[in-house]
């Protein structure tokens, strides 16, 4: 038999992470900490990074430089978690639908407007892309302290579509939604297939180490009634299932930007352990209709974060005041904005741990 001591990083279940916390129903105070798109272009440490890929996806694909990229704010900041350095767009490029991101500008894609478009999406071929990604995941696992989480993400389907189709951002998710009121059994079938490879993508993180999954769906304010609950909760609904069924105990937090009061509805329908509040959302609302039955993440205003002063002060202890009482996580109600200041980044972390 081995006596040795296990390394302490080894013999600490994963159950002391912070982030895990809430989803056994606890309350932390102070409550875990991370933000959304912590990685990137406010950090000068990120800058420098990125300088040395030859695109944004280059710096995805490379598993040594998107591990370092990840890093970067935990070690800076001392985060309850890291967000595996990727992007939404990895499963439509890894599908056959190359993007490429244009500097200054943003995603470009040859868009996918029809069902025979659909023939270039195969979701056989996301094997090679994907694993450099769940390589990251494992590279970030190993360098990470144990009591670190290490969220893992995808798009939602309607949001990964708003850009498929699109074939850059949109203003109004025009082309997404026109395609999806025209013949919506098409667009139904490239939802479909989103889903698959959405959770290919979801498994696969957890498979290499991630303890968390968020899904993103930037764009689900720009749908309502029944065509939310069709193209948002339904396949966020079928990726929850189909990831539970191969990893049960893995929370999912979701994150419906700009749905409002739909909330609730896509709490219930779509089976996610959390759901990310965006800015827009009254406190008084989210600790009536959310708190106590999920787990609340949010809800800093990013651009209060950049700003940042007494305004940011005041309104992070409203958002304490009125949500950590219950399972919380805080967060920003979107993400950390390029302009931000790391060293306002740094105080709201001091004042949420001193509970300010
Ligand atoms: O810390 C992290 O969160 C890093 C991982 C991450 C990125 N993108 C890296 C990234 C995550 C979780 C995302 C999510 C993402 N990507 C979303 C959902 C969240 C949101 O912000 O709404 C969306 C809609 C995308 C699609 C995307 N990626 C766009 C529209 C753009 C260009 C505009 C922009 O925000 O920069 C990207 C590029 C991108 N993704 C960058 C980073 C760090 C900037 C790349 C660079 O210029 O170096």
């Amino acid at each position: 038999m081995n006596l040795e001591p296990k390394p302490m990083a080894l013999s600490l279940p994963s159950s002391h992470r912070r982030l895990l916390r809430p989803f056994a129903g606890v309350a932390l105070s102070p409550p875990p900490i991370w933000f959304m798109r912590q990685a990137g272009r406010h950090l000068p440490e990120y800058r420098a990074l990125r300088a040395k890929a030859a695109s944004f996806f280059d710096l995805c694909y490379t598993p040594g430089l998107a591990a370092e990229a990840t890093l970067q704010p935990v070690r800076r900041y001392g985060l309850d978690a890291a967000i595996v350095f990727s992007d939404i767009l990895v499963v439509p490029d890894a599908l056959g639908q190359e993007v490429e991101l244009v500097e200054g500008k943003g995603p470009r894609l040859d868009p996918i407007r029809t069902k025979s478009d659909l023939a270039r999406l195969q979701v056989d071929a996301t094997r090679t892309k994907f694993g450099r990604v769940f390589e990251t995941v494992a590279r970030v696992r190993r360098e990470l302290p144990n009591d670190t989480s290490l969220i893992g993400f995808c798009g939602a389907p309607w949001t990964v579509a708003t850009y498929m189709v699109g074939g850059e951002a949109t203003a109004d998710q025009g082309a997404a939604r026109l395609w999806a009121r025209t013949d919506p059994v098409g667009f139904g079938q490239l939802v479909d297939r989103l889903v698959e490879a959405s959770v290919e993508y979801l498994a696969g993180q957890v498979a290499a180490g991630a303890d968390v999954l968020q899904i993103f769906d930037t764009w689900a304010g720009a749908l309502a009634g029944e065509e939310l609950e069709r193209w948002v909760n339904a396949p966020t609904k079928a990726i929850v299932e189909r990831v539970k069924e191969r990893c049960p105990a893995l929370p999912i937090i979701g994150f419906p930007r700009g749905v409002g009061a739909q909330v609730t509805a896509y709490a219930a329908q779509t089976g996610v352990d959390g759901v990310g509040c965006d800015a827009t959302m009254p406190l008084e609302f989210i600790a009536r209709e959310l708190s106590g039955k999920t787990v609340v993440q949010g809800n800093l205003d990013p651009a209060l974060l950049a700003a940042g002063g007494v305004e940011m002060e005041r309104q992070v202890a409203k958002i304490l005041a009125a949500l950590a009482d219950r399972p919380f996580i805080f967060n920003l109600g979107h993400g950390i904005l390029p302009q931000t200041p790391p060293e306002n980044v740094a105080q709201l972390v001091k004042l949420v741990r001193e509970g300010k």
